[in-house]
């Protein structure tokens, strides 16, 4: 279905809610409304559409759209073209991802255009002769890579649910590209950290590194290449990309440095439309709807199975033991079953049904302990096949295997004025992807490390376990922890989130729900609030730096292993005020994010 005019019909009470900020004086509403650690204290208020993304150039070319009369669809679709220029760590064209989109007449969608394995790809293609893993081959350079879907996920979009024309949309990112933008702090400083990787590869080294001599925060970034790629693209579709002149240069590369993907490979990929995955809860009075994502997302079905687990438990916050205790027990159990079951559904036969019945939910909920932390060595997957009959927590839990996710993704979520609402999530994996920059002028993902590289050995990154249905086979889709998800509260637009961050991406998407819905905050209380972590294996909490050390004390004195880590997750997203119906655009601080409304 297509909803190719959008009319702006908005008469919203404004009573005595903040005043609007509009374009440009969000910055300004931002600088001042700081807590004492200097993030934004509550979200930016506006009543037509807003865009929260990870940077605020990405949210400009999106609201840029916005204001043009696009729909929130066309204004995703400007996001993420613009995001694959400005934040080059993780917007991509060369890479893959997710796109959950609820019209404002209740029609909802997934588009899954998550990378595939080649055709020459096999199990074993990163074991070496002696058995041993051969821990750089999937995570940097040419065999790193897998088929790109992001280009096609986006025009598909834009085609089935957009109102504008692609070369409009995509104005914005050409103009970034060809035109430059000043480099920030924190770039200058990624493009730094970054180095080791990126000056491996001519391209990578040419475009970030400005050749060795390095930019300093104030330079101007221009990506002529990347231009160039964009206005093919914005003049001939997604076909430039997967059979013309973009293809023939990128398989040209690939297969020079020792990479699998083919010209048949791009021809043959398909984005997959995909049926949204939805639970419904009771909280605080209202009847709230989860929206988000099915298979090859592990995180929907993860996200499911923990509401349900904690539908009836009590929680009163993050600086409360118990509280922290049980949603920690209960991501523990949601990741086990990750571990056991999920991968691509075109090929395993996923038992969502049974992981998101709130019965089977009830069974696993009763091995948790309420004072005393659980061991991962005794808490295994669990059987939701046999719901109803008897509590099954010790089997399943055979041939789990590595899994490697790398730590940047990237989230945005965008609310247009009569409701259209998106929350995507796109990565290339690890930070800069494989770290190789095709001659076109784009970085390529490193996707094939979130397949299972080697049975049995936990992933470098962030040793994590799971089936070998994720096994690596031509044409599958690597398992995904990316959640883009909408909640309704009484059947009204309620709040879009996503996160980044690997298998944190749960954790941060879930946290951020559970503020929301269970916990009433304010949206951007919602943001900051401090996030924790257990993914099963490697039996630990992590914890961010945030919580104090009595409370991690207490952790310890339940038994439970902690390990602090500075941030986890980038969580950005717009909340509807349900007296009002202002967007209310909450973006992550943690990393300069920035929620731009009008
Ligand atoms: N590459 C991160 C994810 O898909 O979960």
């Amino acid at each position: 279905m297509s909803i190719r005019k959008t009319v702006f019909l908005c008469v919203f009470v404004v009573g005595l809610a903040p005043p609007l900020v509009r374009g440009q004086a969000a910055a300004e509403f931002r600088d001042r409304h700081r807590d004492a650690q200097g993030w934004p204290a509550e979200a930016i208020r506006a009543s037509h559409g807003m865009v929260a993304t990870d940077e605020e150039l990405g949210s400009e070319a999106g609201v840029a759209i916005l204001k043009r009369g696009g729909n929130a669809v066309d204004a995703a679709v400007a996001v993420a073209f613009a995001l694959a220029v400005v934040e080059p760590a993780a917007g991509n064209i060369g890479g893959g991802g997710f796109m959950l989109i609820r019209l404002a007449d209740g029609k909802t969608t997934f588009l899954d255009y998550r990378e595939v394995a080649p055709a020459k790809a096999t199990r074993d293609m990163y074991i070496t002769k002696d058995g041993q893993l051969d821990k750089e081959a999937s995570v940097i350079g040419y065999r790193s890579i897998a088929v790109p879907g992001t280009v096609a996920g986006l025009t598909l979009a834009l085609k089935s649910y957009g109102s504008m024309k692609l070369a409009d949309v995509m104005a914005p990112a050409i103009g970034l590209a060809e035109n430059g933008f000043p480099i920030s702090k924190r770039l200058a400083h990624e493009f730094e950290e970054e180095r080791g990787g990126l000056e491996r590869f001519t391209v990578s080294r040419h475009i970030f590194l400005n050749d060795g001599k390095m930019f300093q925060p104030g330079d101007t970034l221009r990506q002529p290449e990347l231009a160039a790629t964009l206005k093919r693209i914005a003049k001939n579709g997604a076909t430039s990309f997967y059979r013309g002149e973009i293809a023939h240069v990128l398989v040209d590369d690939v297969s020079r440095l020792g990479g699998l993907i083919t010209l048949d490979d791009l021809a043959k990929y398909q984005p997959k439309v995909r049926e949204v995955l939805r639970a419904k809860y009771e909280s605080n009075g209202h009847a709230w709807e989860v929206l988000t994502s099915p298979p090859p997302s592990s995180g929907g079905v993860a996200i499911i199975e923990a509401l349900n687990m904690l539908e009836s438990v009590p929680l009163k916050g993050w600086d409360d033991v118990q509280s922290v205790h049980i949603v920690a027990e209960v991501m523990r159990r949601v990741f086990a079953d990750r571990a056991a079951y999920l991968a691509d559904p075109d090929y395993s036969s996923v038992p969502v049904a049974g992981l998101t019945d709130p019965c089977y939910a009830k069974e696993i909920f009763t091995t948790v302990d309420p004072q005393h932390a659980s061991s991962s060595k005794v808490i295994k997957a669990g059987n939701p096949h046999t719901c109803g009959l008897a509590a099954s927590n010790a089997t399943a839990a055979q041939n789990l295997v590595s899994l490697g996710e790398g730590p940047h993704t990237t989230h945005f979520s965008v609310v247009d004025g009569v409701g259209n609402a998106v929350a995507s999530t796109y990565t290339l994996n690890d930070s800069y992807g494989s770290h190789a920059t095709c001659s076109a002028g784009f970085l390529l993902n490193d996707e094939m490390d979130d397949f299972t590289t080697q049975p049995g050995v936990p992933n470098a990154l962030f040793g994590l376990v799971q089936s070998e249905a994720n096994a690596i086979a031509p044409g599958h889709r690597p398992l995904s922890s990316m959640t883009p998800t909408i909640l309704l509260r009484d059947g009204q637009l309620s709040f879009v989130t996503g996160s980044p961050g690997g298998p944190t991406i749960i954790s941060a998407t879930l946290l951020s729900i559970l503020n929301w819905m269970r916990l009433g905050m304010e949206p951007q209380a919602a943001i900051n609030a401090p996030r924790f972590h257990h993914q099963w294996l490697p039996d630990r909490v992590l914890l961010e730096t945030a919580f104090p050390s009595s409370l991690e004390s207490a952790l310890n004195a339940r038994g439970h292993a902690t390990h602090r880590i500075g941030n986890l997750g980038l969580v950005n997203a717009i909340a509807i005020d349900p007296v009002t119906g202002d967007r209310l655009g909450a973006a992550d601080p943690r990393d300069d994010g920035a929620a731009v409304g009008y």
